[in-house]
């Protein structure tokens, strides 16, 4: 039975390769941070397994994350952690820098403390961000970084760290580029989460208008239990290298709200530019027709926004035979409206207290 030890397993991709491993026969390993109240929501059902196991560290403390690699003495180790959010990385530049740049190079370290470089293979969460302000599209393993934001920044130190480590130490370390991708169990303040529970709140009469940022920006939106499978294919594969992970299919802001509006049973139409952008209710329920549902709030621009992201995978499906269409564009605003609407109705009128709490913290600390 094959070892994992998996950074970030609280968090949407970390509970996903969970599953993903146990299904595969992995002993799976998770590091949690102490947290002052319970939100393991995302891995509450894993709890238990007896192929998976929890243990207390910190990307920001190496002798946390030395005892864990000694205790285990994973085969892969999957760095998943990070501090994720581009917008809360202007807010707090030194804590990201410290996780998603320092707690790579921790990691790797840890490794080496514990002689195990021979033995374990390390996958390195990069992303699509490196390419910032795009040179050229779609973006492949060759187009240039040119990183825009304090987390993209830190994510290219992780990547250039890691594969420094492979030519150095001649260890196997590999870094997915991944494109966004996103999910029902996607953090509430990411775009695509944002939109479908508003989506599903608005249909159901818990909210009023859905304010959100540059409608325009573009991005290459796949499904995160299929971006898994990818994380496992690169540890797989005879050689260490670096890959794009991505649909090749591209969308702005503005589709995927419209999109998801859609399956929540209102149809929205655009009007005007900018700032003074609205989306208004053509069609859908009577009470909401000819009602401004979508509108643009300065809260949620970025001092400095990436805005026009597509991926190449052919690596990717040529080298480790990875699909990325195995759900559309279509399929994954759909589930995501679809699980909503449940939740919402499930939650009722809790939800309206819930909805004003996180507009609160949006507007004043989580944009
Ligand atoms: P996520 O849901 O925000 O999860 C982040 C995880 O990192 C959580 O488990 C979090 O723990 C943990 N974490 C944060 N700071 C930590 C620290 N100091 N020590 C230990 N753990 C810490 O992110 P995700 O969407 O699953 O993304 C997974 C990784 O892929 C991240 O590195 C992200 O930057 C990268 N990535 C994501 C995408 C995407 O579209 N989702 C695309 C490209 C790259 P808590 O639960 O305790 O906060
Ligand atoms: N969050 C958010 N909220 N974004 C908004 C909003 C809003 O109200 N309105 C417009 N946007 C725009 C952002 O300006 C950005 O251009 C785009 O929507 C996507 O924003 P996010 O969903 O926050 O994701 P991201 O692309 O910045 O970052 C995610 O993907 C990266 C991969 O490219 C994260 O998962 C990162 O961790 C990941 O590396």
């Amino acid at each position: 039975m094959k070892t994992a030890l998996i950074t970030g397993v609280t968090g949407q991709d970390g509970s996903y390769l969970s599953e993903f491993l146990i299904e595969k026969g992995y002993d799976v390993h998770g590091i949690i941070r102490r947290s002052s109240v319970d939100f393991r929501e995302r891995i509450a059902h894993l709890e238990g397994h007896p192929q998976f196991h929890l243990h207390y560290g910190d990307l920001g403390d190496s002798m946390s994350l030395v005892q864990v690699v000694f205790k285990v003495r994973p085969d892969e180790i999957y760095n998943l952690a990070a501090q994720s959010h581009v917008q809360v990385s202007f807010d707090s530049p030194e804590f990201t820098a410290d996780v998603d740049a320092t707690g790579v190079l921790r990691v790797l370290e840890a490794v080496r403390a514990c002689n195990l470089e021979k033995k374990c293979r390390i996958y390195q969460a990069s992303t699509s961000e490196l390419y910032g302000k795009v040179e050229a599209i779609p973006q492949n393993e060759n187009t240039p970084f040119l990183p825009y934001s304090p987390y993209a920044v830190a994510k290219l130190y992780g990547f250039w760290i890691t594969k420094e480590y492979r030519e150095a130490y001649n260890m196997f370390c590999c870094s997915g580029i991944l494109f966004n991708h996103e999910s029902e169990r996607r953090g509430e303040t990411f775009v695509t989460r944002k939109i479908t529970l508003a989506a599903a709140r608005i249909s159901l009469g818990y909210q009023d208008c859905l304010y959100l940022g540059n409608l325009d920006s573009k991005r290459d939106w796949g499904y995160a239990k299929d971006y898994v499978e990818c994380m496992w294919l690169i540890l797989q594969n005879s050689k260490a290298d670096d890959y794009v992970i991505a649909t090749g299919k591209q969308h702005s802001v503005r589709d995927f709200a419209q999109l998801a509006f859609h399956y929540a049973g209102i149809e929205l139409q655009f009007e005007g530019k900018g700032i003074d952008e609205k989306g208004i209710c053509v069609k859908g329920p009577e009470k909401l027709i000819g009602k401004t549902l979508v509108a643009v709030s300065k809260d949620f621009y970025r001092p400095t926004d990436v805005v026009n992201l597509c991926g190449d995978p052919s690596k990717a499906i040529k080298q480790l035979g990875w699909n990325p269409n195995k759900t559309s564009f279509e399929q994954l605003v759909k589930l995501m409206v679809e699980h909503d609407i449940a939740k919402v109705a499930s939650e009722g009128a809790a939800h309206k207290v819930k909805m004003n709490l996180e507009e609160y913290l949006e507007k004043g600390i989580v944009k």
